[in-house]
């Protein structure tokens, strides 16, 4: 794997800040392990997420539910193993932050600690807002993530976007602006009509990422597994497919199985030698065991 090319600069909270003042479109991307994270540092994007969309892209869950503190420690760590230039944010999983500041504190310590990355995301407005707070004074960067929270999505109508009224989207408006007061420095707009996102965007000073809000946010973030075309499940409407690498995975495995099966794989190429004399050496040796074996 190339390295990120040298000189290049690790992204930093002020980095983002410059970014969106100067109009330079931010690129973030979900990250879920080593490989993947490597795949980012050389791709050269600014933030890698450590999203809980990892419950249905690596770990095969229905929803972002049920994902747990532990897995995503697990896989945060791997990625920060594999990341050294881009900002790396990890989401707080459901059920991890909510009941109290505590709580949202401790879950946000435990991974900074363990795993090194540089913030934590967490969804909603509400009593979020008051968790964010809680996490940001504590010394911990948060980034808020608002519209369709997967998280709570049974709460919002299910997996639908939001902001479709003006009443609707001057909720979400409340919840982006009680985020950025309560202190984060950064938000995610998920699937929010673009009418909506560009009445909000010069009423907020930090840095906006969309996925499915429209081209008038401060940057986009796409799915890994969406984007590259290995996930294979629905894909929501604002997923771009960069590549379709599912078919060319399935079709090398299946290559490599059919090899084996007609012992074409593996080659004297793909093996090791004994030293010369050796083997005959070792023919002789076996064979005077086995006579003096019963
Ligand atoms: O979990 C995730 O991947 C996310 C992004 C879609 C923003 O939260």
């Amino acid at each position: 794997m190339s390295a990120q090319p040298a000189g290049t600069q690790r992204t930093t909270f002020a980095t983002l800040a410059r970014r969106k003042a100067d109009g330079e479109p931010i690129a973030m991307v979900t990250a879920y392990d080593y490989p993947s994270a490597q795949i980012a540092e050389a791709a050269g994007v600014d933030v890698v997420l450590v999203g809980d969309s990892a419950a249905m892209t690596v770990l095969g869950y229905e929803s972002t539910v049920p994902v747990t503190v532990d897995e995503m420690l697990m896989l945060t760590a791997a990625v920060r193993r594999g990341l050294t230039t881009p900002l790396l944010v990890a989401d707080l999983p459901f059920g991890s932050y909510e009941t109290s500041d505590e709580q949202a504190v401790s879950t946000a310590q435990r991974f900074i600690k363990t795993t090194g990355c540089d913030a934590v995301k967490i969804e909603r407005g509400g009593s979020s807002v008051e968790r964010a707070r809680a996490i940001v004074a504590a010394g911990i960067p948060v980034m808020g993530h608002v519209g369709l929270t997967p998280q709570t999505a049974s709460s919002i109508g299910g997996y639908r976007s939001q902001g479709r009224t003006a009443d609707e989207a001057v909720a979400v408006y409340d919840s982006a602006f009680a985020l950025q007061a309560a202190g984060c420095f950064a938000i995610v707009f998920e699937a929010i009509p673009a009418d909506a996102t560009n009445a909000i965007m010069p009423r907020l000073d930090i840095p906006v990422i969309g996925i499915g809000a429209g081209p008038g946010t401060d940057g986009q973030v796409l799915v890994f597994h969406d984007l590259l075309g290995i996930y294979d499940g629905h894909a929501a409407r604002f997923v771009k497919r960069y590549a379709q690498l599912r078919e060319p995975m399935i079709a090398a495995v299946a290559a490599y199985a059919d090899d084996v099966r007609t012992r074409r794989y593996p080659q004297p190429e793909h093996g090791y030698t004994m030293a010369s004399g050796e083997a005959e050496r070792l023919n002789t040796l076996l064979s005077d065991l086995d006579r003096g074996r019963p």
